[in-house]
């Protein structure tokens, strides 16, 4: 299994950025595009900002950079829960990333299952466009993934029916009533598994009990946390400060 593990917070959000930046490259190589999807929540405000800043900002092809969410809080755009708007005020306001390659989950169609099918829709329309097959599931470049401590990912909760989806790619949800927003948007993990690179960006010592659980990958079948169904046809990369091998 693929775990990075950088003590320097500074050093570890460099080195996502450069595999982001490597990832990019190949992608673009290959495609001619770089499809990108956003985790929210905090972990990863900071290596957006590493994202915005100078060597990281010049050196990304952003120009052939497409964003996309794994999850949206159903809050408008400027809300502080909002994880389009973290992300937008962390990076997207301070690189050069052409406008029309921005794609939040548009929070404002009511009801929320309407926004759910909207953005399937927008992700079919860019995929047909990018390689002229709707039908097939989104084959993501690379999507960033953080670690809830009750090993959600996205926002796909342990024990949701959702997990079972095989349908549809977006899904709205209902968060556990632990959540300030419940109301949510996230993909399915179909499409999470389909991604070419999968990154789980863990931080904190808070984080280091569900890390090593997930890590050990000993539960049973019926109790087992949405992490640990991250199964990428891809790669799985973990980066984390969490020091995880007992000495
Ligand atoms: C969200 C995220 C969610 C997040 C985890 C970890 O919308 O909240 O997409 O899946 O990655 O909850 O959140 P923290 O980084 O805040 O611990």
């Amino acid at each position: 299994m693929n775990i990075y593990t950088f003590r320097d917070p500074g050093q570890l959000t460099g080195e996502v950025c450069k595999y982001i930046n490597k990832i990019a490259r190949k992608s673009i190589q290959k495609r001619g595009f770089f499809s990108l999807v956003l985790s929210g929540g905090k972990t990863p405000k900071a290596l957006y900002e590493k994202l915005s800043e100078h060597d990281f900002r010049a050196t990304m092809p952003w120009r052939y950079v497409n964003l996309f969410w794994t999850d949206e809080r159903y809050v408008t755009k400027d809300h502080p829960e909002s994880n389009y708007g973290m992300a937008f005020n962390a990076f997207i306001s301070k690189v050069p990333l052409p406008e029309e390659n921005i794609f939040p989950i548009e929070t404002e169609i009511e009801p929320i299952q309407k926004a759910a099918l909207l953005y399937e829709e927008t992700l079919r329309a860019f995929f047909n466009e990018k390689r002229g097959q709707s039908e097939l599931l989104p084959s993501f470049d690379l999507i960033l993934l953080g670690l809830g401590k009750d090993g959600h990912v996205a926002s796909l909760y342990q024990g949701s029916p959702v997990l079972k989806e095989n349908k549809h790619w977006v899904r709205a949800v209902d968060a556990p009533d632990i959540y300030k927003i419940r109301k949510r948007i996230t993909l399915t993990l179909p499409v999470i598994n389909n991604a070419r690179n999968v990154l789980f960006l863990v931080t904190g010592g808070d984080k280091k009990a569900i890390l090593k659980e997930i890590l050990k990958n000993k539960r049973p079948t019926d109790d087992i946390y949405p992490a640990q169904i991250v199964k990428p046809s891809g790669n799985l990369l973990w980066f984390t400060d969490i020091e995880i091998k007992e000495n």
